[in-house]
């Protein structure tokens, strides 16, 4: 298994992971950027349910500004328009999508948020169930499906990774993109365990823009990933720029230097989306 050299921005991880399990270092680009974190303050945690709390806040308490996971989760639910522009902004290597089985039944996905990998999945399944936990973004993705051809075919549920309302082998695929983490709010070991459950023998446990490879590896993942450049694209340079301000301020000065509105993930410092881990359970 090769380790990519970044870490993949999206995957946050509490400053102390369980079992050693992949904390990035604080400061690394997988945290918040501090332009991100001072958007929220600690009065903003009272927007999570009893269930979101009781996995991302659960000794109580807790500061978005100096926790990166909780900056996150709470843009989810505060600001999922803006999250949405910078998930559409970096777009999935087609080597990932055309890997993903196609013409199966039915097939699960985890964290699905508005939809990146979603809407891809629309074509290889009958049936698709997308999870998502943060209301906000569900609707976002549901606004989506409704404006494309066979989006009713997937529906949109309320589910975390380690709590799946689905019943065992119920899926030929079940996925999770830039979402699962050994982290036991962001899935852990309960969450793998609950994904595998979920799939049927023989069907395919994948893991898009996974971090945390060895972790994965362990527990009998293998790697996969797809070469050649890739840039983050942004609708206009006008939408690099408003962007880069917030979720990559180390790359602002580049990106207005170089005024393009196509942004090589090289220059922002961050792993592209182009790989991914997964397991064929046994059938
Ligand atoms: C970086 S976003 C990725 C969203 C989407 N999969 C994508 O690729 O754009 C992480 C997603 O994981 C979801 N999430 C966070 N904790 C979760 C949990 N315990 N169970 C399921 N999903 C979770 C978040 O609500 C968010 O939608």
């Amino acid at each position: 298994m090769t380790k990519p050299e970044t870490p993949a921005r999206a995957h946050p991880e509490p400053a102390e992971a369980p079992d050693g399990a992949g904390a990035e270092p604080p400061g690394s680009p997988a945290g918040a950027p501090p332009e991100l974190r001072r958007r929220y303050t600690a009065a903003d945690l009272a927007v999570f349910t009893r269930e979101e709390a009781r996995r991302f806040v659960p000794q109580g308490g807790g500061d978005p500004r100096s926790d990166a996971v909780l900056a996150w989760e709470l843009l989810y639910r505060l600001e999922p328009e803006l999250y949405d522009r910078l998930a559409s902004a970096e777009r999935l290597h087609p080597g990932v999508v055309s890997w993903l089985p196609r013409q199966v039944d039915q097939i699960a996905e985890v964290g699905a948020g508005t939809g990146r990998l979603t809407m891809e999945l629309i074509g290889r399944g009958r049936r698709i169930v997308a999870a998502e936990p943060a209301l906000p973004l569900r609707r976002i993705l549901r606004r989506k499906l409704a404006a494309v051809d066979h989006g009713d075919r997937v529906e949109v549920i309320h589910g975390f990774f380690d709590q799946l309302p689905l019943p065992s082998d119920f899926a030929d695929l079940v996925a999770a993109c830039s979402a699962f983490t050994p982290s036991p709010a962001h899935g852990g070991e309960d969450g793998l365990a609950e994904m595998e459950r979920v799939c049927r023998p023989g069907g395919c446990v994948a893991i898009i823009w996974p971090n945390h490879l060895d972790w994965l590896a362990t527990r009998g993942y293998r790697y996969v990933s797809f070469p050649g450049p890739m840039s983050v694209e942004f609708a206009s340079v006008h939408e690099a720029l408003e962007l880069a301000g917030i979720f990559y301020p180390q790359a602002a000065g580049e990106i207005q230097r170089r005024g393009s509105r196509k942004v090589p993930f090289e220059v922002i410092g961050i792993n592209p989306p182009r790989d991914l881990a997964f397991k064929v359970l046994a059938g």
